[in-house]
């Protein structure tokens, strides 16, 4: 047996690990192999060159620039739809909160992916209030509760309150309980309230708004036009599920009907802006449920058609 000295040993570690290194970066460097990691790059748009700015007509919202895109590879591209596929599989319409805090600076995450949605002109026309005030949350809490009940008394179809029925069995339950046991099987007695607990119960509430126009222009007096509201708001409104639902945390995407007015007057909105949709955001509460449905949601051979 050769007899090997501790420096030996070294030496002949430093040089193996010194071939792999060049091994490995000259892998990387092979065509088709130097490709980037998934999370390192950003989209990004290039400058306007001197030219464009020669030739521009003074307004930079008339340039085109290059749109920088950093390709990835077949097995990353495939690998990130069936994660965000998996993903968004498991998310369902949550309606029982924790009072867990969520911090700020992932809720502004969120809202920002939202506000990245494309929009009719590029005129962005949302506002998102993200309310934690407890007494803010609460005055909310009344004013849908209070028209909720008249929404079930008196504003809804039967077929609509009856749509509705495996979502809210938890709810009518306890509302049930209030009337010992004298809950109808399709609309509340008149003598209860519907309770929306998670308005209060999650950290955060979101107030998506809609805005009609753009205000009015400084100089002209004019409104300013906004083009595919209910379109771009409602694709906004989508990226902000996939963001809350991609950041860990659930929301129940809620229409306060007959509160619209009140929550946009309580938070000081201006009349062009129309309330959207009103979403708690936060952590399910222990023991959460959801309706049960099988099959969760059609099969994709209803839903998608291959031409
Ligand atoms: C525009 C819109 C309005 C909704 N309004 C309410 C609502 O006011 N209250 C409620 O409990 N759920 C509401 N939902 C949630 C739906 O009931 C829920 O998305 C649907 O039952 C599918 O369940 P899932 O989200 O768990 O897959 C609304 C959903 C949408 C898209």
């Amino acid at each position: 047996m050769t007899n090997v000295s501790q420096s030996e040993k070294i030496a002949l570690v430093a040089i193996s690990s010194a071939i792999t290194a060049v091994l490995v970066y000259r892998w990387s460097k092979t065509p088709g192999r130097n490709v980037p990691d998934e999370d390192d790059f950003v989209a990004h748009q290039g400058e306007p060159g001197a030219q464009q700015q020669k030739q521009g007509d003074g307004d930079d919202r008339h340039f085109h620039v290059p749109y920088i895109h950093q390709r990835l590879a077949l097995w990353q591209i495939r690998r990130r739809s069936e994660k965000l596929l998996r993903n968004c599989q498991q998310r369902r319409t949550l309606r029982f909160f924790s009072n867990d805090a969520v911090p700020k600076d992932v809720i502004s995450n969120i809202l920002q992916t939202a506000a990245t949605a494309p929009s009719g002109a590029h005129k962005q026309p949302w506002t998102f209030v993200a309310i934690k005030d407890p007494r803010i949350k609460q005055k909310i809490r009344a004013m849908v509760e209070e028209e909720e009940t008249i929404n079930y008394k008196s504003r809804m179809r039967k077929t609509w309150v009856d749509d509705l029925k495996p979502m809210m069995s938890s709810l009518h339950q306890e509302m049930a309980a209030t009337t010992n046991g004298e809950a109808s099987s399709s609309s509340p007695p008149p003598n209860i309230r519907i309770e929306k607990p998670y308005l209060t119960e999650a950290p955060w509430l979101i107030a998506v708004f809609k805005q009609t126009h753009g205000g009015l222009d400084p100089d002209t007096g004019k409104r300013i036009d906004h083009y595919y509201v209910q379109e771009s708001v409602g694709i906004a409104c989508g990226f902000l599920c996939a963001a809350i639902q991609n950041a860990n945390l659930c929301t129940l995407t809620s229409t306060p009907m007959g509160a619209e007015k009140g929550i946009r007057e309580l938070l000081d909105r201006p009349d062009n802006e129309k309330l959207f949709l009103l979403l708690p955001v936060g952590f399910p509460a222990a023991g959460a449920t959801v309706p049960y449905r099988n099959p969760e949601r059609k099969p994709s051979s209803e839903t998608i058609v291959w031409k």
